[in-house]
């Protein structure tokens, strides 16, 4: 049995519910480009909301990171990687989290205790020391010498603010070395590979901490990590999880992986990526921003590393790379097969968009690689031959140059507008802020949507939305353009719906019943067999039923005026309705 499916046996074993993946691309978050961690689809129920399935959660979560991008091609960094993790929603806590963690490493995984260590909270501000985990550590035989305290690397939080806590991390010897008596979390001998976090705070914008209404346990451990210390070796991608890969891009190339590491790593870690990027359902294609400009980094590093190993850029190597992928994870998760031809068309028309210009790029690139690279040439290379500024800097890199990323930037703003996300520092990540404005307006979506079905069409339907505390987006199928009494109507409607008063309550029910009651819902296939819906209506009638996690606002009133700003195409078959609201 692969480790997936041990730590989930495991955890059900102690009454955990199995939960779906989340998609890669957070649904109704724009604060993040990418789910980072296990935990951050559950935030809602991390502060409080009741979760559908119960209290005990465990599941396997697709995750990405790119804030260390340039790291790859070392031997344990990844941008997708599989963290799997299990929640208690304020049912158990540090004891029974320590205790469960110890025995799946050292009953189920069979790692001796040996090669064990772990740190904790060493205490900060008002904060104490984590004596309860130490105590907890002691009592199963971890020795105080493998016990060491930390200040800041036990304090965990996803992002400036949101849920956090103190936590206590987990080490595993990973060399042939004698094994010290002492554990040193900073000799990189000892990797990390699991995190209990004891999570009971809220951080505030203003960096204060109050108590979440429960205590909650949140945990994560790294697949890639722990399987290749499970099989025995000092890189990630000579475990099972790469073996594949890595000797398919060998018979392409005709290189051995001995010999070009790097390379060989980077195309592995990026089309696993880009499949799993390009797989979600919330159709990300190459482009200049967001979602779309990591997916194309990838693609583009990744056909310049495989033109560097001396591969038939034209050949379909990549597809038999990404069949690979999605034959292996295909049984996890149901995404890769359905949109196996997305992946493969877009990969396929980047990779030709960019070769096209390549060969090109990396000629004129010598010819202005004799100094330093200044903003211009930077912009230039990008501008003519694709080239995105990351590229760039990696190809200077190996030549020992500089580039002037400020200097390419101002050409850059010149001649584009910068997405706004993306210099509001989206691409650092951070968390789903849910204010009071959000729930405003994720409350506003829902009458938008059942408005919409009256005016317009039943045939409406939402195909996705994106809200801020400035706007809503809310994209919907619908075969025309909305005519000004379309426009005028539907939101004559949601105001009326507003001045009403109409009460917002929610219910848990069987996904089946859900479903057969006409609730609205977009992707049927995402939701657990119990799900929640929320309603508006009053005792009259109903007028909005949707499959939901919330939060909404209580009562329509609070929402305030509802405004339709604009509205346009946003691809075949769908129009988008941009709306603000106003006290
Ligand atoms: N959320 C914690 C982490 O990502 C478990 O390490």
């Amino acid at each position: 049995m692969n480790l997936k499916d041990l730590y989930i046996n495991f955890f059900v074993s102690k009454g955990h519910k199995q939960i779906p993946s989340a998609p890669v691309v957070p649904e109704n978050d724009p604060s993040v480009l990418f789910n980072t961690a296990g935990m951050q689809p559950l935030i809602p129920y991390l502060m409080g909301a009741s979760h559908p399935y119960g209290n005990r959660l465990c599941d396997y979560q697709k995750c990405i990171r790119t804030n260390d991008l340039d790291e790859i091609g070392d031997t344990y960094h990844h941008t997708f990687f599989e963290m799997l993790g299990n929640w208690s929603l304020g049912d158990y806590f540090k004891k029974e989290a320590i205790t469960w963690s110890f025995e799946f490493l050292t009953q189920v995984l069979n790692i001796p205790v040996s090669r064990l260590g772990v740190t904790v909270f060493a205490g900060r501000d008002n904060i104490p020391r984590d004596d309860e985990a130490i105590e907890i550590w002691k009592s199963l035989g971890i020795s105080e010498d493998r016990i060491c305290p930390t200040v800041n690397d036990n304090f965990w939080q996803a992002g400036e603010t949101g849920p956090c806590g103190p936590d206590t991390e987990m080490f595993y010897f990973r060399s042939d070395d004698p094994i010290p008596e002492k554990f040193d979390p900073e000799d990189d001998r000892w990797v990390e590979i699991w995190n209990d976090v004891f999570m009971s705070y809220n951080m505030k914008e203003d960096k204060t901490l109050e108590e979440l209404p429960n205590k909650n346990v949140d945990t994560g451990m790294g697949v890639e990590r722990v399987t290749a210390i499970l099989e025995g070796v000092n890189d990630n991608y000579k475990s099972s999880i790469w073996s594949d890969v890595i000797s398919k891009i060998e018979e392409i190339s005709n290189k051995r992986y001995e010999d070009n590491e790097v390379s060989m790593r980077i195309i592995a870690d990026h089309i696993r990526t880009s499949v799993f990027i390009s797989a979600d359902n919330a159709g990300i294609k190459p482009s200049n921003t967001d979602q779309g400009y990591i997916l194309r980094r990838l693609i583009r590093r990744m056909v310049r590393h495989a033109k560097k190993l001396g591969i038939d850029i034209d050949s379909n190597w990549e597809y038999e790379l990404a069949s690979i992928i999605i034959n292996k994870y295909k049984k996890y998760y149901s995404e890769l097969e359905a949109n196996e031809n997305v992946v493969y068309d877009v990969l396929k028309n980047e990779k030709i968009k960019f070769s096209k210009t390549l060969e090109k790029g990396l000629r004129e690139f010598e010819k202005v690689s004799n100094k330093d690279i200044d903003g211009q040439t930077a912009f230039h290379l990008f501008d003519t031959y694709g080239f995105p500024i990351e590229l760039t800097m990696e190809l200077a890199l190996e030549k020992g140059l500089k580039v002037d990323i400020e200097g390419y930037k101002e050409k850059f703003k010149e001649h584009q507008e910068l997405s706004r996300t993306a210099s509001a520092g989206k691409f650092k990540g951070g968390l789903a802020g849910n204010s009071e404005v959000e729930t405003k307006y994720h409350t506003a979506t829902h009458l938008l949507n059942a408005a919409l079905k009256i005016v317009v069409s039943p045939d409406c339907h939402q195909k996705g939305s994106n809200i801020t505390d400035e706007r809503m987006r809310f994209d919907f199928s619908c075969d025309h353009k909305l005519t000004e009494e379309e426009k005028e109507k539907t939101q004559e409607l949601v105001n009326e719906w507003i001045n009403e008063g109409l009460d917002v309550w929610v219910e848990e029910m069987k996904k089946e019943d859900a479903i057969n009651s006409g609730a609205e819902c977009m992707f049927i296939e995402k939701y657990p067999d119990i799900v929640t819906v929320y309603f508006i209506g009053n005792q009259e009638k109903i007028v909005s039923k949707e499959l939901c996690g919330g939060p909404h606002v209580k009562n329509t009133r609070e929402i305030g005026k509802f405004k339709i700003k604009k509205e346009e195409a946003s691809s075949s078959g769908v129009r988008r309705i941009k709306a603000i609201i106003e006290e």
